[in-house]
């Protein structure tokens, strides 16, 4: 896997850390050429807690939980934000989930143990997962789980097997592809017929396995789930897959006699992860979504069920930052300039898995135009290991902290110990204070599991 080969002709953009504009998390400033974000110097707290450091803006993160809460509950009775953990998950963030009132979606056995751990109310949990084995169904029942999203057939007989046993009635949410194509990514799209996830709606199959559904004992079918995809900027999407599944319960309605109560319309908002991106707010995504859910009932005359998002991204990619020191500067005359950094695809593997675009800026120069164009490489054996390809940056030196924005989300989560690399730490920052949620991994971490 190789790097795409530099655009030569690109040119630096000459912006300043302020403005990057919407990728930056809300308390970001500069003092003195210092990037600050919750009030903290992120060069110094490069310093004290080293680098590769993951840092969150506490204030940005509940802002934007805060705000998905009224942005839906003002527009609709009925609501339930479930923050998707995949996107970001350790006992802090759960804690903040919970204070503020939202709810959890987990996606197997591990993030519901992590949940749990930080004392998340069961009841508030949606359990997801294509294959969830038969011990996952059984911890999240025993654990007392609000919903678990049935994704087959054989998982329905699973779980009605397992609650017949343990004594108590599930309730479930049936997965369904409502066949909407959205515009993103295809590794991160799963909406359209062809997915692995959920019951599709090609020849009634998911028509047919309600009827199952609402024959199998031990379970209740509380409502419908999909989601459409990831990193999604056009809201008629989400709107479309509103309309197919309002009127999915309601062609439920008639055939069978049975109305679900509630309506899950899975995460996918997409945020800015370059300074020109312009993703639709949270405002605006609320709007769309409850006013398309609220015309689909009315032509069908439905009851609105209780609305369900599950956003993911939107609220923590923006929100969070890596902080790397400079360690190694290349040029390659006519081919590009790299600089290296002290961590690199096993801390951030989006940039190679799915070509992600992120803003750099040099900490410790954050009041500095950005001249030149580079190439940020990880540390890794790896040609393709990259944070940011052809970004502009300041003119970099040895030591510098280089911030790159964005990546609060899916980053921590899908970080690896490739090469060894312990994973770093995690720190939440708010009103000057910094405090560690996740110790950086240590070299023992690495073979504590070996025999
Ligand atoms: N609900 C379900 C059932 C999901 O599968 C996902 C994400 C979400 C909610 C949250 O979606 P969000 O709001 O974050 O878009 N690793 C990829 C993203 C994979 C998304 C998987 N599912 C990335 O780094 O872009």
């Amino acid at each position: 896997m190789a790097l795409p080969a530099s655009d030569l002709s690109k040119q630096p953009d000459n912006r300043t850390t302020m403005d990057l504009g919407r990728v930056l998390p809300c308390t970001a400033e500069v003092r003195d050429g210092h990037l600050f974000i919750g009030g903290v110097d992120m060069a110094e707290l490069a310093r004290e807690e080293g680098t590769a450091l993951y840092v969150f803006d506490e204030a940005d993160l509940r802002w934007r939980m805060e705000e998905y809460l009224r942005a839906f509950r003002s527009r609709y009775a009925q609501t339930d934000v479930v923050y998707a953990s995949k996107a970001f998950l350790n006992k802090a963030a759960v804690r903040i989930a919970d204070e503020l009132g939202l709810c959890l979606d987990v996606s197997g056995g591990g993030e519901l143990a992590c949940a749990l751990s930080a004392g998340f109310p069961a009841e508030r949990v949606v359990m997801h997962g294509n294959n969830k084995t038969p011990v996952e169904l059984e911890e999240a029942m025993r654990a007392g789980v609000g919903r678990i999203v049935v994704d087959s057939r054989i998982e329905l007989a699973r779980i009605s097997e397992i609650a017949g046993r343990l004594g108590i009635t599930q309730g479930i949410f049936m997965r369904i592809t409502p066949g909407v194509e959205a515009d993103t990514h295809e590794y991160i799209r799963t909406g359209c017929e062809d997915s692995k996830f959920g019951f599709t709606m090609k020849d009634d199959f998911a028509y047919t396995c309600v009827g199952t559904a609402l024959e199998t004992p031990h379970v209740h079918l509380a409502g419908f789930h999909c989601h459409i995809g990831s990193q999604i900027f056009a809201l008629h999407s989400f709107r479309e897959a509103a309309d197919v599944m309002v009127g999915f319960m309601a062609r439920v309605r008639d055939g069978y006699g049975h109305t679900v109560e509630e309506l899950d319309l899975g995460g996918g908002l997409g945020i800015a992860y370059v300074a020109d991106d312009e993703p639709p707010t949270i405002d605006e995504f609320a709007e769309g979504t409850c006013s398309a859910v609220r015309e689909a009932c009315e032509a069908r005359d439905l009851p609105l069920p209780r609305l369900l998002v599950e956003p993911g991204r939107s609220l923590v990619a923006n929100a969070g930052v890596t902080l790397y020191t400079v360690g190694i500067l290349k040029t390659l005359p006519g081919i590009r300039k790299f600089v290296a950094v002290d961590g690199g695809m096993s801390d951030n593997i989006r940039t190679a898995l799915y070509h992600a675009d992120y803003e750099p800026t040099l900490a410790n120069k954050a009041d500095q135009p950005r001249t030149e164009i580079v190439t940020l490489c990880g540390k890794h054996c790896e040609s393709g290991d990259a944070v940011v390809v052809d970004m502009p940056l300041q003119k970099a030196e040895v030591g510098d902290i280089v911030c790159v924005f964005g990546t609060g989300a899916y980053c921590a989560t899908m970080a690896s110990n490739y090469n060894g690399q312990p994973r770093p730490a995690v720190v939440f920052v708010r009103d000057g204070e910094a405090r560690v949620t996740t110790r950086r991994e240590t070299y023992e971490d690495l073979y504590a599991r070996d025999l």
